[in-house]
């Protein structure tokens, strides 16, 4: 139940929760891969993350790129995927090709991941994909991000029976304190951040260590597949 001298693929690893899930994995003694849509910013977060890590540019939801780049690793143990999209538009300005943005992003991705991956896994891996609350309580606006995260949960259930023993879990995040959450929250991203804190139960927004944690439980739980877990500081509850 450890990740040491294991290989992980950490897509979306380049910048917040994916990239203090590589850096957990990292400090632990794993063989790390980080993959984000931006070469240069995969190959800097490469180097911040230091020994031989392996980076990687490309769109995880295009199966022939991220087809080479895994073809190219020694090994695969575990995959953990942090790729999603959010489109803002309401229902009427939506059209097919948003739709598919937000289907792409998560879970055309996540399918992507399995299909690739799991020939290549011992059968002690896992597939860890990320969801979001939206799945459960979305906001007016943004349906197709809400369907694509619900839809992931599902993906990793159908996965989980389909893929066994190789193990298969959604990790479903609240709102967590990364760059992307602090350009959602406008001009003043501090105030935001407290008001959206107050707001929840445990009076504070998240920390990217908090998911890396809550993934490394799903990795290394070898009991565990088919669940979605929820790490919102109770968000939901209210
Ligand atoms: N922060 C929150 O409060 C929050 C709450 C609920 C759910 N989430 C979900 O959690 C995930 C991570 O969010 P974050 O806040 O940590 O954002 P982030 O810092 O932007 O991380 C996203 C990572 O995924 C990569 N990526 C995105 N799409 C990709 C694709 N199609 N192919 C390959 N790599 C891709 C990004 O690199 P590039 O930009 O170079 O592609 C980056 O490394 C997202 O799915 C988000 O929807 C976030």
């Amino acid at each position: 139940m450890s990740v040491k001298d294991r290989s992980v693929v950490v897509v979306g690893g380049t910048s917040g929760m994916g990239y203090a899930t590589a850096a957990l994995f990292a400090e632990q003694g794993a063989r790390i891969a980080v993959v984000g849509r931006d070469a240069d910013k995969a190959a800097q977060a490469a180097a911040a993350l230091g020994g031989d890590v392996v980076a990687a540019g490309l769109d995880a939801a295009d199966a022939d790129a991220l087809g080479e780049f895994m073809g190219g690793l020694a090994a695969v143990d575990h995959v953990v995927s942090f790729t999603g999209l959010q489109p803002a538009a309401r229902v009427g300005d939506t059209d097919h090709e948003i739709f598919g943005s937000a289907f792409d992003a998560r879970v055309w991705a996540a399918r992507n991941c399995c299909a690739i991956a799991a020939p290549m896994m011992p059968p002690d891996g896992s597939f860890t994909f990320c969801s979001g609350l939206s799945a459960i309580r979305p906001r007016p606006g943004r349906s197709p991000g809400a369907v694509a995260t619900a839809a992931v949960e599902s993906f990793c259930r159908a996965m989980a029976v389909e893929l066994a023993p190789i193990r298969v879990n959604a990790l479903c995040p609240g709102a967590f304190d990364t760059e992307v959450l602090r350009r959602a929250l406008g001009p003043d991203p501090e105030a935001g951040l407290a008001r959206l804190g107050n707001s929840i139960p445990l009076g504070r927004i998240g920390q990217p260590e908090e998911i890396a944690h809550a993934v490394q439980f799903l990795v290394t739980n070898t009991y565990t597949t088919g669940i979605t877990l929820r790490v919102d500081g109770g968000a939901l509850l209210v």
